[in-house]
């Protein structure tokens, strides 16, 4: 090694000691004869003293330092002299007085400071990511993911989990999102796909006898980008023969339990994890992966809107309609404008109107409050017992403001859900260290598709039916529940997964149902269902999105933050500059001819 010690880990007991460390200038300042430099490398800064009469040749080089220049230095750790400790640095109490010097590397100046916690434009950012990288806050990530995912590996190899690999050339298969397609040059006008998931492997595995099996599993999905989505990211994949949906929420509870503990100490949460019923959170927070840090939750007040002299409200509850609203807390002097936002925010989400109702601009009682507080267009058609009813309902007090839509149920639902984590965000409702886990159970196995006019399956094809739900598979597919629990943690869906079909006739049955033909079914799932006449174990699985996983726990708002060199949000790789062109010659040997949009 060209160094001997990190400089990060330099401390009162290597005073005395001649050390060699060699990093990067972090920041250079002259004071007079002398000359400071923070050194750094992975483990952190320490403060290195070039002294001209001791010194004079490294001072001399030491002038011309600048910052990311990458130095070694040779010297003595000395005990800062008193008063000029920094208490804000781990190796504070020390110094480094250089003996010898020498530039390794020089470097540009950068585009951004490495050394400031500044805000850079992303599309720099990622061009630049090896310089990012470099930068505290992205390191920090770095070493807490290697940290979740060794913690992840321990867990389950303590339990018996195989590691194993599967391919990522696959075949293109339906599993939710559009497959990334790689043209094969051996077979003309054939493809393999991107695997979006093992899903069927790591089933073929369980047919095969491995009973517990898991994988850190990229994964690769076609699909629109969004802050927790990336076309190409990472799952902790795994499966388990002989299991049933106690198993799983168990030993999910278990490995995300201890995984915060160990890495996110500070962190609190909840112990067992709430079990909440897919059609229960729809209702009360109009999302499927709702953040439970806070409350805000959606009311029903269609009973009392339908008796109201109010036509939007009492026509939507005629035509079959419902009622519903949130309070936002404290926002009941909201002026024009903020309340014009948040209707136009409403639209946006799918709403035809909302209707906002301030509750007054002091806080206080909802008893006591009086007709001439309430503001609202609503107001000359409402009583103050209905309004004071109203706003019991959605637990607010006066001062906030009740956001009110009409309309159908599962519309109204979206919105409000909508509206109440838009809102949690700009009031700062949650609380940033609390990890708010919970599992969503009863899920409907198939979601109608009104655009193609069929039923698709809510998570994947091979989710099992309810033994008690089975005779509706031919009556009434839209009332089975699929054996499907997901996870969820503040506001993101952390991980899905299932107890499986495992039985082939059950299997080609709901294939059927999706509106696969024979020849179809044989050709996408073949292996599978053939798989399954020898001896195929009951059996399920679920995996959790490690980026999401390390995003929330580093506190990061895109899971981009906890990948070392993710897409932009356009899909773009701006280092690399892909996806890119490629020669004729290649799409020649792929038998590939461009037809591109004029
Ligand atoms: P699912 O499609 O629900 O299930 O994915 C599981 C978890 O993977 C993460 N995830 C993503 N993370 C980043 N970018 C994406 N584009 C993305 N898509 C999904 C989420 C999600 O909860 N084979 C099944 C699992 C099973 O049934 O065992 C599957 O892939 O955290």
């Amino acid at each position: 090694m060209l160094k001997d010690h990190q400089c990060g880990e330099l401390t009162d007991a290597n005073v005395g000691q001649k050390v060699t460390l060699a990093g990067w200038v972090h920041r250079r300042r002259d004071h007079g004869n002398l000359i400071f430099i923070d050194l750094r490398d992975r483990a952190g800064l320490v403060q290195v003293v070039f002294n001209p009469e001791s010194a004079k040749e490294a001072h001399h080089i030491a002038e011309s330092f600048r910052s990311e220049f990458v130095v070694k230095v040779t010297g003595i750790v000395t005990r800062r002299p008193a008063g000029t400790e920094n208490l804000k640095m781990p190796t504070g109490m020390v110094e480094v007085a250089a003996e010898s010097v020498e530039i390794l590397n020089e470097s540009r100046t950068p585009p951004f400071y490495v050394n400031e916690d500044v805000d850079v434009d992303e599309s720099l950012r990622l061009k630049y990511r090896y310089l990012d990288l470099r930068r505290p806050r992205m390191l920090n990530n770095m070493i807490l993911r290697h940290n979740v995912i060794r913690f992840m590996r321990r867990y389950l190899d303590d339990r018996g989990f195989l590691e194993i690999e599967t391919p990522i050339l696959l075949k293109s298969t339906p599993e939710g999102a559009r497959d990334y397609l790689v043209p094969s040059r051996l077979y003309p006008g054939k493809f393999y796909a991107l695997a979006q998931s093992p899903q069927q492997l790591k089933q073929l595995l369980m047919v095969a006898g491995i009973e517990k099996y898991y994988q850190i599993a990229r994964c690769f999905r076609d699909e629109d980008l969004r802050a927790d989505r990336q076309p190409e990211f990472t799952q902790l994949d795994l499966e388990m023969s002989f299991v049933d949906e106690e198993d799983m929420m168990e030993l999910l509870e278990g490995l995300f339990s201890s995984l915060a503990e160990a890495v996110t100490p500070h962190k609190k949460f909840r112990k067992p994890f709430p079990r909440l019923s897919f059609n229960d959170i729809m209702e009360r927070y109009g999302c499927d992966k709702p953040d439970l840090r806070f409350g805000m939750e959606l009311a029903d007040l269609t009973d009392i809107a339908a008796v109201t002299g109010f036509g939007v409200f009492s026509g939507t509850v005629a035509k079959g309609g419902v009622v519903k609203a949130i309070a936002a807390p404290g926002c009941g002097g909201y002026n024009k404008n903020q309340v014009d936002d948040l209707i136009n925010l409403a639209k946006q989400l799918g709403a035809a109107g909302l209707v906002p109702i301030a509750l007054g601009s002091e806080p206080g009682d909802i008893d006591t409050l009086e007709m001439d507080k309430v503001r609202s267009v609503a107001a000359k058609y409402l009583t103050i017992d209905q309004i004071r009813d109203m706003a019991r309902r959605a637990g607010a007090r006066a001062g906030d403001l009740l956001l009110i839509v009409a309309g159908d149920r599962e519309r109204s639902n979206g919105v409000l859900g909508g509206l109440r984590n838009e809102l949690g965000c700009r009031l700062n409702l949650a609380d940033p260290d609390e990890l708010a886990f919970a599992f969503v159970v009863d899920f409907p196995l198939f979601t109608w598709n009104d655009e193609d006019n069929r039923w698709q399956p809510t998570h994947h094809p091979f989710t099992a039916p309810r033994a008690e739900d089975m005779p509706l598979l031919e009556t009434d597919p839209g009332k089975v529940h699929g054996r499907h629990y997901d996870l969820v943690l503040n506001g993101y869906e952390i991980a899905g997964g299932s107890i499986r079909i495992h039985q082939p006739e059950l299997q080609r049955q709901v294939f059927r149902l999706l509106g696969h033909n024979e020849e179809r079914i044989q050709s996408l799932f073949g292996q599978l269902l053939d798989a399954f006449e020898y001896g195929a174990p009951p059996h399920g699985g679920v995996a959790p999105g490690i980026d999401r996983v390390v995003a929330i726990l580093a506190g990061e708002p895109t899971i981009r933050e906890v990948i070392a060199f993710p897409k932009n949000q356009a899909g773009v790789d701006p280092m690399f500059g892909s996806p890119s062109e490629v020669t004729a010659a290649q799409t020649d040997q792929v038998h590939i001819s461009l037809k591109l949009p004029q």
